[in-house]
């Protein structure tokens, strides 16, 4: 009989989805009956893990963290003891300031004495900050789709991957946590231009919050339950959400990864020289590179 997975995940824009959806047929070609839950922020049920033998947990990392309903999420949920669980977190940078994310959900898993056996960080294009150049999202997709046969082997032969989280990133990870009180503050400040918005409601059937409603008078509003999930400020047709105190950092045109998937890359975009911010990608890429080439002899 086959083993059982389910891929638990959260995603605000659609990145998270995407990794998701890659990942589950890679999993079902090695033998795995694959189960995918999207956490819904609004419900928050318990759900009945306890068939899987497997349980992957995919997550955006916001502000150097778990997002705040996934935190709430799982400290509702009961695993059977000794149940293999592994991450599969992504976000826009690789710095290793970003390594401890999961802090708090390792600690849920431990309570609950569940066995966390690996972690995997994927590079996705940020939605907050500024829009990633399209060659490099190609170049990053590839490095992810090696990351995912790494991933997949290593969850099938059951060899365990688990990085030691440092205190210093520790106590980054535990002051930006400032961030789950971010959202509802920030979206205070949160505005629509009037002569811009033409009133298509994709950010009030979009936001996962229902936190984007028409005033009587038909003005876009909203209320203050924001995750700063970035979905309305990314998709907005004619990018006229001001995004308060985030407004500089604020991205506009979701990414097409059907579209990116097809571009040729003549080169290498991230090279040994690359210098400033996408340097960490160096790293990154060699680690990915080193252990690939350890398990499949490449
Ligand atoms: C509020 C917020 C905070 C973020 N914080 C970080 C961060 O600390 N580090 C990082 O590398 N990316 C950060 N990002 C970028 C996202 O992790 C990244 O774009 C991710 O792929 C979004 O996934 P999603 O589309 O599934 O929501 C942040 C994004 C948002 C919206
Ligand atoms: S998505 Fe943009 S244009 Fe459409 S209703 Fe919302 S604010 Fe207006
Ligand atoms: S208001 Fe915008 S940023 Fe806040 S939760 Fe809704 S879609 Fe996300």
């Amino acid at each position: 009989m086959n083993k059982k997975c389910l891929l638990i995940y959260y995603s605000g824009t659609g990145n998270t989805k995407y990794v998701t959806l890659k990942l589950a047929p890679k999993l079902e070609q090695v033998g795995f009956d694959v189960d995918i839950y999207r956490i819904n922020p609004l419900l928050m049920e318990e759900i009945n893990l306890s068939k899987y033998d497997v349980v992957g947990i995919g997550y955006p990392i916001y502000g150097l963290n778990v997002p705040s309903k996934v935190h709430k999420f799982f400290k509702k949920q009961q695993f059977k003891k000794g149940q293999r669980v592994f991450i599969y977190k992504n976000s826009g940078e690789t710095y290793r300031v970003n390594n401890s994310s999961s802090l708090v959900l390792r600690k849920i898993i431990k309570r609950k004495k569940a066995n966390l056996t690996n972690e995997y960080h994927f590079m996705m294009p940020y939605n907050i900050h500024f829009r990633y150049d399209e060659s490099l999202v190609k170049e990053m997709l590839t490095m992810d789709e090696k990351l995912m046969d790494i991933l997949v082997k290593e969850i099938v032969d059951e060899i365990p991957n688990i990085k030691k989280y440092t205190f210093r990133n520790n106590f980054c990870n535990r002051v930006l946590r400032l961030m789950y009180i971010g959202g509802p503050i920030n979206v205070s400040f949160y505005k629509v231009d009037k002569k811009k918005c033409i009133k298509c409601g994709k950010c009030v059937q979009g936001c996962q919050m229902k936190n984007i409603y028409f005033n009587k008078k038909g003005n876009i509003k909203f209320h203050h339950k924001c995750l700063m999930c970035c979905y309305c400020t990314l998709n907005c047709p004619k990018d006229a959400i001001k995004m308060g105190l985030f407004n500089s950092w604020r991205v506009n045109k979701p990414y097409n990864f059907k579209e990116i998937e097809k571009i040729e890359l003549k080169s290498p975009i991230i090279t040994n020289e690359t210098k400033g911010f996408f340097k960490c990608y160096i790293e990154t890429y060699q680690e990915i590179n080193k252990r690939y080439k350890e398990l499949f002899k490449e």
